[in-house]
């Protein structure tokens, strides 16, 4: 009896401990899990790279970043959908994380933090949070146009002056965030057919599209060509940094703007650290890491200190973007602004 006893007590501690120690394996298999996280990025690369060291010097997690234009990232997160690589979608236009949310490819988080972000700048279900805030709208090149006697092109009808003819550059709105804010401003401008009319006249205007929708900046900063569609906040980066030729203007007719936005994709891997990397981002102290590394976007965070590089375009006439309708139509759109300027 006594015998039974003791056998008995000596396998429920062995078994409790085998239960114990099971445990300590899966609990090192977390934090293991937590310290690592990859993440598919659309903001420009030292921005990224500034922000993710802050993070992994805050948290000990070992971050793995790709930058890629918004459409490129939403094209490899829907080609990995069956067995994800990455865990968050780290900034571009809100409108590629509303197709992203119709598609199935992120997962709600609503994080803690995401209550300090007014209503307007993240998804209602829960599915993205909105991180910042930029103004579309074009970059010249002074030298250019004084040389040949142009003025600043100041509305979209401006752009189709002979002028301009193979002086212009935008990005192509499938791969680039900012050159589909470009084409979904001008659909909720001027409607779907007379838009697409202009898109087509704009495009016997150009010089070329680019993947990226930073390059046309870049490029009428360089001089490669009169005026780029671009992000305004790009454009001010760019002269801040030398390209003195830079001068930036806005539509009168009113334009578009962004809000940059972060997500969990859904079943990547890393959850732990995805949820942390998406709390951090809404921090004052994280939004204000952008203007460091000369990124001037506003910023989702009321807290948060706007940079000053972006008063002058504070006052930017925008118009009243619709983000749900631009990311719900988005692949419809593009595919009918392919058509329209072959
Ligand atoms: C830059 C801007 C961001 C924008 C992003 C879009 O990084 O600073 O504000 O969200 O471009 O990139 P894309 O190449 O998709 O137009």
């Amino acid at each position: 009896m006594l015998k039974k006893k003791i056998l008995a007590l000596g396998l429920a501690t062995i078994m409790s401990l085998g239960i114990l120690a099971g445990c300590g394996a899966k609990k090192e298999q977390a934090n293991k899990e937590d310290k690592h996280l990859t993440i598919y990025c659309g903001l420009m690369q030292d921005h990224m790279i500034k922000a993710v060291n802050e993070f992994e010097k805050e948290t000990g997690i070992k971050v793995d970043a790709v930058r890629m234009s918004s459409g490129e990232i939403l094209g490899r997160i829907n080609a990995e959908k069956e067995n994800p690589k990455a865990s968050v979608w780290f900034g571009g236009p809100a409108d590629g994380f509303v197709q992203a949310k119709e598609n199935g490819l992120l997962e709600k988080y609503e994080s803690p933090n995401a209550k300090d972000i007014p209503a307007g700048y993240k998804d209602a279900d829960g599915y993205w949070t909105g991180i910042y805030v930029g103004y579309l709208g074009f970059a010249s090149n002074q030298a250019l146009l004084k040389e040949r006697g142009v003025d600043i092109p100041t509305s979209w009808k401006d752009l189709l002056k002979p002028e301009f003819k193979g002086q212009v550059v935008m990005a192509n709105p499938g791969s680039s965030g900012t050159a589909y804010t470009a084409l979904a401003t001008i659909i909720q401008l001027m409607g779907e057919e007379k838009g697409l009319e202009y898109m087509k006249a704009l495009n016997g205007q150009m010089k070329t599209y680019t993947k990226s929708g930073t390059a046309p900046g870049r490029m009428a900063g360089q001089g490669e060509c009169m005026v780029g569609i671009t992000f305004l906040h790009d454009a001010i980066k760019y002269k801040e940094e030398g390209m003195k030729d830079i001068v930036i203007s806005a539509p009168s007719e009113g334009t578009g703007y962004e809000i940059g936005a972060v997500a969990m994709i859904k079943n990547g891997p890393d959850k732990e650290a995805a949820k942390k990397f998406i709390d951090w981002c809404l921090t004052k102290d994280a939004q204000e890491i952008g203007q460091k590394a000369g990124s001037y976007q506003f910023l989702t965070n009321p807290n948060a200190q706007p940079p000053k590089q972006a008063e002058s375009i504070k006052d930017t006439k925008l118009i009243d973007y619709d983000f749900k309708w631009a990311g719900e139509n988005r692949s419809k759109l593009v595919e009918k602004w392919n058509k329209a300027i072959k």
